[in-house]
């Protein structure tokens, strides 16, 4: 792991004993999961800071084309062009703040016109037509283009800042696209099979606590520890993403794997985890996104290569597995843990790691709040 992390700008005392140490940390002090100033704080500097997962370059194949989402609690729409290039523009009209756009689906002209008084937009953003607005004195309508977001792609995946003086993402993702491709060389082509979202009665950051670490599988999950090699087989910590490598045995019904298949886990900062489950092309995005204090929204992708999601009885099961089972453990996990932490008979636990980073190592949560905690630093 590249150790450029600094919070030594937080005073100790506010996070407890929590040192840059893993083997020698305890956890992140419960207020940072329970504390509503702390939520704001985080929107602002974490979530409104960070590169956000939103979809796939395959969700705008044509002109025009577009979808909604709400990233980092702000709407915003991702359309493509007339010029083919795929934008990112907060979706919210310059005149009076109605929103442009809902769900999914195609522009029915060449822009996008507002519902409420029809300013019409071209999908650069640039405002073409304002009606009745020729006796408007000073009004200039290269003044009131759609606000555009930073837009960043990576092995086929799509990523906002909502920050105008946002780092560059390959400044610390370079690497991350390379890595799905090793496993998935096709995933610039895969497309959305499924998408799923669920409710959560938990702080984002106990999600991806959860996902971060595999301690909890044989226990939590016995189905899919009998899928998984617990030895991993290759870690990667890098400062904005981290890869596990476990491999697959034999015996789950519906699967019939071979032993040995990569089984790939992957997280970005600051939200997004996904895996990749073996006997199957397949990719499985999570979004734990910020609704609240004590709540996420937790957003399930399914990727696979077109065509494939209603034929291959291997993906179906793989599906089923995980929305079904795993990912339904998993919430029940998660919620249980927030009523712990508000708990005034718990504070700082500690993390399991060891010099070795064995299988169950909660390395990745140490990294996770290390970066949160860095993030809060800041003004
Ligand atoms: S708010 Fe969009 S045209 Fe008035
Ligand atoms: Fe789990």
């Amino acid at each position: 792991m590249s150790n450029t992390i600094q919070i030594i700008d937080l005073p100790s005392g506010d996070r407890g004993k929590f040192s840059t140490d893993s083997l020698n940390s305890p956890t992140l002090p419960s207020r940072y999961y329970t504390d509503n100033n702390i939520y704001d704080d985080e929107l602002k500097k974490v979530h409104q800071r960070a590169w956000n997962y939103t979809g796939h370059v395959t969700d705008v194949v044509e002109r025009g084309s577009y979808f909604t989402d709400t990233v980092a609690g702000q709407p915003i729409v991702i359309v493509k062009g007339q010029d083919d290039i795929i934008r990112a523009f907060f979706n919210v009209c310059a005149h009076r703040g109605h929103e442009l756009l809902t769900g999914k689906g195609k522009l029915k002209g060449k822009g996008i016109v507002c519902p409420y008084h029809a300013w019409f937009y071209k999908t650069d953003g640039t405002l073409q037509r304002a009606r009745l607005t020729e006796h408007i004195k000073d009004f200039d309508t290269s003044e009131y283009s759609l606000r555009e977001i930073s837009i960043a792609f990576s092995a086929g995946l799509i990523f906002v800042n909502l920050d105008k003086d946002c780092e560059p993402f390959d400044k610390s993702m370079s690497g991350f696209g390379p890595s799905l491709q090793k496993y998935l060389p096709n995933i610039e082509n895969f497309v959305a099979a499924h998408r799923l979202s669920y409710d959560i009665n938990a702080n984002w950051k106990v999600v991806v606590d959860n996902f971060s670490e595999a301690y909890h599988i044989p226990i939590a999950h016995p189905q899919l520890a009998k899928v998984l090699e617990q030895e991993a087989a290759d870690i990667m910590l890098e400062d904005r993403w981290t890869f596990n490598g476990f491999r697959s045995r034999t015996g789950f019904e519906g699967l019939e794997l071979e032993p040995g298949l990569p089984y790939c886990a992957w997280q970005a900062w600051p939200n997004i985890c996904m895996l990749s489950l073996p006997g199957s092309e397949n990719l499985i995005v999570l979004r734990m996104s910020p609704n609240g204090v004590g709540k996420c929204s937790e957003r399930v992708d399914v990727y696979t290569p077109k065509g494939d999601a209603e034929n291959d009885p291997k993906l179906l099961a793989v599906r089923d597995l995980f929305m079904n089972m795993f990912n339904q453990e998993d919430i029940a996990i998660v919620e249980s843990v927030q009523r712990g932490l508000s708990s005034l008979g718990y504070d700082q636990g500690r993390y399991i790691c060891d010099a070795e980073q064995s299988w169950f190592t909660e390395a990745q949560l140490h990294w996770l709040h290390m970066q949160v905690l860095e993030a809060l630093a800041k003004d």
